[in-house]
């Protein structure tokens, strides 16, 4: 498994480039730091290597991936939601019986510093609490490769070590990981970095 991306390159429109002649394979049990001042593309290039936005120029091949996700900059889920059923879904969606997703997200839940709010609607929850929450169900759907943006942007170090921690666990069992981020301490713990330039405009 994995994924190539050929001379991509993406703008907007008519505006300039943000990247071009972008060429890099990545690969499971590897954590990719991708760094870039705001603005200079990162959020748009895991669009792109998620498939759900066409690069302007370019390949992507996303070679035996068959589960993507990607845990957006602003996390938004279903606000009437219990914070354990946004976690059994995608449990429930592999097939697995109610009771162990239940115990399964549970323990995730705890994993995350979020069992306590369990019970909590989606609403109720802070800023770095939703974003932990919507990292805690991409990793339930047992991703191939996961797409993460601004993972700890919103944390104090010590929940960021564990949101950290929960994606080299990620990257331990076979999955690509690639984190969009600006924070030195995650680059530090990431095995590869992808560094985009300021745009030209
Ligand atoms: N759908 C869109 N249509 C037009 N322009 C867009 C679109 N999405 C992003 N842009 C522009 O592309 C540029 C790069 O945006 P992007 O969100 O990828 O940057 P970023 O590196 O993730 O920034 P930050 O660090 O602030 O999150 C910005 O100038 C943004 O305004
Ligand atoms: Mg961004």
């Amino acid at each position: 498994m994995h994924v190539e991306l050929e001379h991509v390159g993406h703008r907007f429109n008519r505006s300039a480039w943000l990247f071009r002649d972008l060429s890099l394979s990545l690969h499971p049990d590897r954590l990719y730091a991708l760094t870039g001042p705001s603005g200079s593309g990162k959020s748009t290039l895991l669009s792109i290597v998620s498939g759900h936005v066409s690069p302007a120029v370019g390949w992507v091949r996303r070679i035996g991936v068959s589960r993507v996700q990607w845990v957006f900059q602003n996390p938004f889920g279903d606000p009437r939601r219990s914070v354990l059923d946004l976690v059994c879904l995608p449990l429930l969606s592999l097939g697995m019986p109610r009771r162990d997703a239940r115990i399964a997200a549970a323990t995730l839940l705890d994993e995350f510093g979020l069992a306590e709010h369990a019970m909590s609607r989606f609403s109720t929850l802070s800023g770095g609490q939703a974003q932990r929450l919507m990292l805690a169900r991409a990793i339930s759907a047992q991703p191939d490769l996961l797409l993460v943006d601004e993972p700890t942007a919103q944390l104090d170090s010590q929940t960021a070590e564990t949101v950290i921690g929960a994606l080299g666990r990620l990257v331990s069992r076979g999955a690509i990981v690639v984190v969009a981020t600006h924070d030195e301490r995650t680059v530090r713990a990431c095995t590869d970095s992808i560094e985009l330039m300021r745009s030209t405009r």
